[in-house]
């Protein structure tokens, strides 16, 4: 039977036809998906793993005897081998040279932007906070790099940031330019970005990291969303420090992420303590202790050397596929959804979905950010439509995203009004979502994302498509 709506994709999407080695791929490494008849659109909360990851590092593990790495002993050794190759793998994968990179392992994104935060030198030594520099970010941020503001109060630093604009949520490229050229001349000032937005999938453009450092900024790039779908050539474009979560790119291990560091600017970072593993000696009757160079410095206690291999067997599987070829079918399938989403409407005449950022996929990612409205224009609560979303198998992501600026923005909620609602006396120490919610008025405080990975596939966006559908009229 011919599949005409799938027939119509492909006459308008020629680029996915090049794309079927993942329908294979799917069908040889996913097919756990289509036995448990689950549809996974939730890329950016996780990726998904192949089996063939996990048979690669169940092998190593049953042939294997690997000790703690901390030692010289044969089976420490063997450890220590496979956490230098996956160290030396993710320099490989994202093109970066070793002599000016180095890999740091943390336990995830977070833990890679804290280590900045915590060690970023704003205030420089002995400056105190006369001499501090500027913490700038945009509005659209991970709250893993809006923490680092904290840090960076902390230090005497000023915390600048730049809006997002409505309706695409990007921000203005002059608005960028006049804060890079307002770098204060005291202290190292830091800026902090996403490469790929895991609200809006806006992707910023990766240009700011040179414009930024010729203007004397030091630049991290988050690229936690960005990395699962993009190349990320750190041969061409150099930030100063980049964040990323493993699980997020191949869906295995969970645990470990990296902050890719140049090794000039991981040397000006003043870590606030020292560890075991992070020291060359350490004294308690001298009281001194000497901090090591390079990654070691910044890994405290024992690395997850079990769980390392299954990065490079998971850059391995990245690598086979190629990323490239991800990112266009992502594309492809992401834009058919955003005109099918964008064109349905009930029988008022009013939308059935509004999207939050670019609604073509011009310099977006494949994540889609939206809420339902009803056949009066109401917002449907994102609570009701994941619950009728897990009945269908569909695994999608509703709220805020740990995004809140861009959230902000886009539901329109003002600084007014959440300074009335931050400064109410009960609402001085404790402050739960439902609080939040009836303190904005009833506006939606969050949103359905929906988002695309190494596995998707027509019938996964067609799947959502459907459920949409049964939403008109409502
Ligand atoms: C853009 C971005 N940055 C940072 C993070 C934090 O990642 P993790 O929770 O793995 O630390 C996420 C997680 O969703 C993200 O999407």
């Amino acid at each position: 039977m011919i599949d005409i709506e799938y027939e119509d994709f492909l006459a308008g999407n020629p680029a996915y036809s090049r794309t079927a080695a993942i329908d294979e791929l799917r069908a040889r490494d996913y097919s756990r998906l289509d036995r448990h008849a689950q549809v996974y659109l939730d890329y950016t909360g996780s990726g998904l793993y192949g089996q063939s990851q996990v048979d690669r590092h169940m092998e190593l593990l049953r042939e294997g005897i690997y000790g703690n790495p901390h030692s010289s002993n044969p089976s420490s050794q063997a450890s220590t081998l496979l956490v230098d190759k996956a160290r030396s793998r993710v320099l490989e994968y994202f093109n970066a040279a070793s002599d000016e990179y180095v890999v740091v392992f943390t336990e995830n994104a977070s833990g890679a932007l804290k280590l900045v935060g915590e060690s970023y030198p704003f205030a420089g030594e002995g400056a105190g906070a006369a001499g501090a520099g500027r913490f700038l970010l945009t509005f659209d941020n991970h709250n893993s790099v809006n923490g680092i503001r904290e840090f960076a109060r902390t230090r005497g630093a000023d915390v600048v940031y730049v809006p997002v604009e409505l309706p695409d949520l990007r921000v203005s490229p002059q608005r960028i330019e006049e804060e890079l050229r307002a770098r204060p001349s005291a202290g190292s000032s830091l800026f902090a970005f996403p490469a790929q937005s895991n609200f809006s999938s806006v992707r910023h453009p990766l240009e700011w990291i040179a414009k930024a450092k010729a203007l004397g900024w030091d630049v991290l790039l988050d690229a936690a969303a960005f990395a699962p779908t993009n190349v990320l050539d750190l041969g061409l474009y150099k930030p100063d420090f980049v964040a990323l979560s493993f699980y997020k790119m191949f869906g295995y291990p969970t645990g470990i992420g990296a902050l890719i560091a140049r090794r000039e600017a991981l040397a000006r970072l003043r870590r606030p303590w020292f560890a075991g593993g992070t020291i060359t000696v350490a004294s308690v009757q001298g009281d001194r202790y000497y901090l090591s160079e390079g990654a070691a410095g910044f890994e405290d206690g024992t690395v997850d050397f079990l769980g390392l291999p299954a990065v490079a067997i998971g850059l391995d599987h990245l690598s086979r596929i190629g990323v490239g070829l991800v990112h266009e079918r992502v594309d492809a399938l992401t834009g058919w959804l955003l005109q099918r989403l964008m064109s349905m409407r009930h029988s008022s005449g009013r939308p059935l979905a509004r999207v939050y950022g670019p609604v073509d996929n011009r310099d977006r990612g494949g994540a889609i950010a939206l809420n339902f409205l009803d056949s009066r224009g109401a917002s449907i609560d994102h609570r009701l439509i994941e619950a009728e979303a897990n009945t269908r198998g569909i695994s999608l992501r509703t709220g805020c995203f740990c995004n809140p600026g861009a959230g902000e923005i886009a539901l329109g909620i003002s600084r007014d009004e959440l300074a009335t609602c931050f400064t109410k006396p009960s609402h001085a120490k404790r402050l739960t979502i439902d609080d939040f919610r009836d303190c904005i008025d009833g506006k939606s405080t969050g949103a359905v994302r929906i988002s695309l990975g190494i596995a998707s596939d027509f019938g996964d966006v067609r799947a959502f498509v459907d459920f949409a559908r049964g939403l008109l009229d409502r």
